[in-house]
């Protein structure tokens, strides 16, 4: 598989606190890749640096065969990768609708032909956001909150989707649907990065896995591979 992204021996930190110590891992067209580890490992600080919100001191970033290393976040976001962040972010005080249209992009000429994503698209992806449409962000359920991120990234019509936390403080019913939602967009062809708690979950949907320990990756397989291990999941999951 050709790499979409590659990610290699990025090193970061957070003013005298390094955070990230040589991350290296790539993703496939059409592949759905997670960053595994628990809390505080620099799954995170590994998206910021993708996204250009926190420099990277070191490594390389390369997006469909160009650098973006360290490019200004709104150039990443038009080279095609769409992130939705941790904590949902949705704009408390503009509507559905405002929240959706104000990331709005066309898809770029070249790369991989995915059928464009608009409004109607997006609402007849969740209906829940079209029902809601006029109402403010502040007002939405955590559920549709993480839809209507979900849609905001949509919009941007990505070539590769970015996922940190989205299914945090969901209920389990809730959860399943951003999990059908993010396996349809698999089955269209969209490559994702998936950060997840859910394991079990991870294992069914996606392709392949890095695990982060301490800003380094110290295992990377397939989903069977990783269902082999125990140990691992264990070890440094910590389930
Ligand atoms: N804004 C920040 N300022 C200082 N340190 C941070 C900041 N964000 C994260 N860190 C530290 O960087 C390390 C990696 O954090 P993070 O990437 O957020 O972990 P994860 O997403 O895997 O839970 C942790 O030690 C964390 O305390
Ligand atoms: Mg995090």
């Amino acid at each position: 598989m050709s790499a979409l992204l590659e990610v290699q021996d990025l090193h970061a930190s957070y003013g005298h606190a390094q955070a990230l110590f040589g991350v290296s891992f790539d993703v496939g067209v059409g592949e759905v890749v997670t960053l595994l580890g628990r809390n505080g490992m620099g799954r995170s600080t590994t998206i910021k640096c993708l996204f250009g919100l926190l420099p990277a001191k070191s490594g390389s970033i390369t997006f469909a065969g160009k650098s973006i290393h360290n490019n200004p976040s709104h150039s990443i976001a038009q080279s095609g990768l769409g992130l939705v962040p941790e904590g949902r972010q949705v704009f408390p005080n503009l509507s559905v609708e405002e929240n959706l249209v104000a990331t709005a992009r066309k898809p770029r000429k070249s790369g991989q032909i995915l059928q464009e994503w608009g409004l109607e698209r997006v609402y007849k992806f969740f209906p829940r956001l079209k029902e809601r449409r006029m109402n403010l962000g502040v007002h939405l359920s955590g559920g549709e909150q993480q839809m209507l991120a979900i849609g905001r990234a949509l919009m941007t019509n990505p070539q590769l989707l970015v996922l940190d936390e989205a299914t945090e403080g969901l209920a389990p019913i809730i959860r399943d649907e951003i999990w059908d939602a993010l396996t349809q967009l698999k089955q269209q062809g969209l490559s994702q990065i998936v950060i997840d708690k859910n394991v079990g979950a991870l294992i069914k949907f996606a392709d392949r896995h890095y695990v982060l320990e301490k800003g380094k990756v110290v295992w990377g397989g397939t989903s069977g591979e990783l269902q082999g291990q125990k140990d691992i999941i264990h070890q440094y999951l910590g389930v």
